[in-house]
């Protein structure tokens, strides 16, 4: 199951990411924006975050105007490894070496074809584990910390 949402700059490409889940089979948990009415991106961005950092789900899709605003919130949730994404490349790392659980996209950067195929490559990707592993092992290190208070 993937959550995705956006805010309205990301409105319409969420629209035509959904259909390309949909497309590929994937089953699609959509939690809005779904109007052009200026809407505040944290509270959508806080639904898909929460329920991955949760483990309702394992993936997640957020899409502002930038993928700036969404990247903040998503990052602030323990568990959650939100990348936001701009090329092939960086679709590619953000599961090879960041092994992550959101992909973040910027409605008012990319195409809405560019934003398929990216996570497309996000999707077929593999984590390569090893020294990537040890690093998100010190994240959570981390935010173990933070939670029990240790600034
Ligand atoms: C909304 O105008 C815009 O600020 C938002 O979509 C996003 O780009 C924030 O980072």
């Amino acid at each position: 199951m993937f959550l995705i949402a956006s805010d309205h700059g990301g409105l319409p490409m969420k629209e035509r990411i959904v259909s390309c889940l949909r497309q590929r089979g994937i089953e699609v948990l959509d939690f809005g924006t779904n109007n052009g009415d200026s809407v505040d991106y944290p509270d959508f961005g806080e639904k898909v975050a929460r329920a991955i950092s949760r483990g309702e789900a394992d993936k997640g899709i957020l899409v502002c105007g930038t993928g700036i605003g969404m990247s903040i919130v998503a990052n602030k949730f323990p568990g959650v490894r939100a990348a936001l994404i701009w090329d092939d490349f960086t679709a590619q790392m953000a599961k090879e070496h960041n092994n992550a659980n959101i992909v973040v996209l910027g409605g008012r950067v990319q195409s809405p074809e560019a934003a398929c195929r990216m996570i497309g490559i996000w999707l077929d990707g593999v984590f390569e584990g090893g020294r990537h592993q040890q690093r998100l092992d010190k994240i959570a290190r981390i935010e173990k910390d933070l939670m029990a208070g240790k600034l």
